[in-house]
């Protein structure tokens, strides 16, 4: 668990930037790979806002979560052109799949799965990306042998 003198330290590394909010999240969970809870007290107290702000914005900004992803992320695009293509279906399966909804991990902490709204590959779609690798084509048979090689 993040000290809060470690997560203070980031907060003071990034304050002095125009905006600093968004600087001061990406710091925090590049460090830890998530923006731990009790960040948000302090970011909040740093930059005299409230915690509902920075809640607010950790939401809006689809990069961020409060919780440690799973070992693997497997990102399944849902923007229109992999959906004409069959990306609803695939995503469906997926969530099936690992028994969990969007931004969930499976219970072995092996694989999180998380929306994304177009990865730039919409001429062959449906659009994967593991681990931030990008797939493209991939069909729930490909995507099945991908989550059973991460150990989902
Ligand atoms: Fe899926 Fe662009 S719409 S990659």
């Amino acid at each position: 668990q993040p000290s809060t003198a470690e997560i203070a330290a980031l907060i003071d590394s990034q304050i002095g930037l125009e905006g600093p909010l968004l600087p001061i999240l990406h710091a925090i969970q590049s460090a830890y790979g998530h923006v731990p809870q009790v960040a948000a007290p302090l970011i909040a107290e740093a930059l005299n806002i409230s915690r509902a702000e920075v809640h607010g914005v950790m939401s809006f900004y689809h990069d961020f979560r409060d919780v440690p992803a799973g070992r693997h992320v497997v990102r399944i695009c849902r923007a229109e052109a992999c959906q004409a293509v069959g990306g609803a279906a695939l995503a469906d399966a997926a969530l099936e799949r690992l028994g969990v909804a969007w931004h969930g991990t499976t219970a072995n902490g092996a694989v999180t799965i998380e929306p994304v709204y177009c990865l730039g590959l919409c001429a062959c779609g449906p659009a994967a990306m593991v681990d931030g690798a990008l797939l493209g084509r991939v069909d729930f048979d490909r995507l099945d042998e991908i989550l059973t090689e991460v150990g989902a």
